[in-house]
Parts: C-alpha cells; structure tokens; sequence
C-alpha cells in the first residue's frame, strides 16, 4: 500500500503517512529504510541530530540501486537543528545533511525548534544536541527572521523543493507569515488524542500549511526516555476509547490513532522497529471513523504534552 497524498502551498506532493527516523539505531537504520520502501512508505522524516542521516542515504540508495523507487518517488524531510540557526550557518548544515545521506535536494527542510542555540561546528560535535560542546545550554542570537530568510535560499538554491516549522506557536507563524516571502508548506507538532492543539491546528489549515503529526501514540515514545509525566500517564492504546473503536473496524488502536489523524487532513509520521507494526502503520487511510467518532477521540485531550525541553531537565521555555 502506498498512502495518498496532500498538495502543499508550494505545488508539491506530500504523502499523508511517512515513517519517522527518530531512535532508529545506526545498526538496523538502513535495512529498516529499504524494508520500509519496499512495504510502501515513501516519505522520511529525519533530522540531523536524529544521528542517522548517513545510514538512512544508505538504505535509500539500495532501494534506488534495486530498483524498487526513483529518487523523484520519494520524499525526503530533514530539518534544521537549533545550532545552526544563524543565517550564515543554515546552508553549510543543509549541504553537509544532503552529503551525509547521498542526495541533491530535500522535499521538505524543517527548522526543527522556534529557538537558536549558540553554534557548534560539527567538526567539534556531530550530531549536534541541545548542550554546546563543553555540555552547557547557551542561547543563539538568531531570530526566527533571519533564520527563516536563509531557509527560502535553500528553495531559490534547490536544495529545498519546500521548508516548513515545528514546535511553532500559534504567535510565531502569525509573525512569520507577515514578512515570509516563501510561505512555510508544513508546520510539525505534538500531536495526538491528549494533545490535541485544535486552535493551532486550525489556524495552520486556515493558512493553507500543512500539518503533521509527531508522536502520534503520545506517552508511547517518551516512556522509553523515562520521561516521568509519559511513565504516569495512561497508555492509548488501552484507553476504552480507542480499543472500542479498534475492536469496532478491526483494526489496531495504533491504526485508530493514525486514522483520527489522517482523517483531518493531519499527516503522520510513525516510528516502528517491528516490520509488522511498520505495515500496519501504514494501512491508516482505507477506512473511515464516524465524525462522532473522531470528536469522542478528542474529547481526551487534557492539554499534555511530552516532547518539552523542560521535561528533559532542559532549562529552555518553549512551550
Ligand atoms: N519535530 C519534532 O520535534 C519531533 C519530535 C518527536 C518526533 N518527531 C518525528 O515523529 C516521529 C514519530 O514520533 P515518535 O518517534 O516520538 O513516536 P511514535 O511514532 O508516536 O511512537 C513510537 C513508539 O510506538 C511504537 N509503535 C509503533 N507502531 C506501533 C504499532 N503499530 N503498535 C504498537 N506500538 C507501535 C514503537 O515501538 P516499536 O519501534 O517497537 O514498534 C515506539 O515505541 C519520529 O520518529 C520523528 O521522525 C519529530
């Protein structure tokens, strides 16, 4: 199966289910990458301090090698780490990513968090995190303007076909917008039945960008991290709630969650290490939830997040 996909503002075709590269190990990454390709999947999404970029050019170029896919079939997201958010930084990355995974154009550029971190040469230190390179958190100087003008180079250059946000406010793209002159094609948020975001998901549709969701089975992801508040929280997949539904369509409550997303035009980006947990993520847009249904689910919003800096024990007020 192949997913459908959505047009961004900039012409281009996004495909509305992808496979998320995040803590896929360097070990497994490009056999997971081709196998992924040959189950259907067409859309990455990666980043640099992902630390994987290498490894995911490599099951793409086997993919490519064998056949299966043309570059011009897939789309390929990697974003713009905090680090190198100075403008005369931000080409020098794009160019550096591109070489590690083995390819001449991203279909979509994100700047990955609304903050600018003082920079670190990956000589120094690759892949980049959220510490300089003697392990303190020092703000940048940048502003989201000067970062975003160096970001629609990479489009006039190429090496870009879109750019886009995450972890953006509400505020934040309001501000962008007014002097963008290359509109941002996707905005990735949290996003899943405890934290909903519906005024910011609207605004961003109303804008015409488009949205996708990370973290799609919440605490899910942060349980492995030992994040306490996803440790405290109720797993989805055991909410009554979506077991109910799931059993109802004979699906699985991951397919559920997936599908109340797709469902809204919001396009997911699952992160599985399990070749059957990989297909079925992928089979999310071939049945339809009541719109009783879709609103049951998010009645669970509480307003729960889990991917902040805080909750990391990271001095830095995002959110
Ligand atoms: N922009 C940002 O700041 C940001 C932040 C976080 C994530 N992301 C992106 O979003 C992607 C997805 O988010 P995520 O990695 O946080 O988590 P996720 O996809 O919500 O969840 C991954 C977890 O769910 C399990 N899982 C996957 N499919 C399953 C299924 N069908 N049934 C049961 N369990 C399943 C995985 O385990 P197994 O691997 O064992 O299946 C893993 O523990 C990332 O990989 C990354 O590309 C972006």
């Amino acid at each position: 199966m192949v997913s459908p996909t959505v047009t961004l503002n900039s012409g281009f075709e996004m495909p509305l289910v992808g496979f998320g590269l995040w803590k896929v190990n360097n070990d497994t990454c490009a056999d997971q990458v081709y196998s992924a390709i040959k189950a259907g999947y067409r859309l990455f999404d990666g980043a640099c301090d992902y630390g994987n970029e290498v490894e995911v050019g490599q099951g793409v170029a086997r993919a490519i090698k064998e056949g299966i896919v043309k570059r011009e079939d897939l789309f390929l997201v990697s974003k713009l780490w905090n680090s190198f958010h100075d403008g005369e930084q931000v080409e020098p990355i794009c160019r550096k990513q591109l070489a590690d995974l083995g390819i001449d154009y991203f279909d979509l550029y994100i700047v990955h968090f609304p903050v600018s971190l003082e920079y670190v040469d990956p000589k120094v230190r690759y892949p980049p995190s959220w510490q300089n390179a003697e392990g303190v958190v020092k703000l940048g100087k940048a502003t989201i303007q000067e970062t975003w003008t160096a970001m629609e180079s990479l489009v006039d250059q190429k090496l870009a076909r879109s750019i886009g946000v995450s972890n953006f406010s509400p505020q934040l793209l309001m501000d962008l917008l007014r002097y963008a002159r290359v509109r941002p094609a996707t905005l990735q948020i949290e996003h899943h039945p405890y934290l909903t975001q519906k005024s910011l998901v609207n605004y961003a549709q109303k804008e015409g960008i488009a949205v996708t969701a990370y973290s799609s089975f919440g605490p899910l992801s942060f349980v492995e991290l030992e994040l306490k508040n996803a440790q405290d929280t109720p797993k989805l997949f055991d909410h009554a709630t979506i077991t109910s539904l799931a059993t109802k369509y004979n699906r699985t409550p991951a397919q559920v969650l997936l599908r109340w997303a797709t469902q809204r035009n919001i396009a997911v980006i699952p992160k599985s290490n399990d070749p059957t947990r990989l297909a079925q993520n992928l089979q999310v847009t071939d049945f339809d939830l009541a719109a009783s249904e879709l609103e049951s689910i998010s009645a669970l919003n509480q307003g729960l997040r889990f991917n902040d800096p805080l909750n990391y024990g990271l001095d830095i007020t995002i959110f």
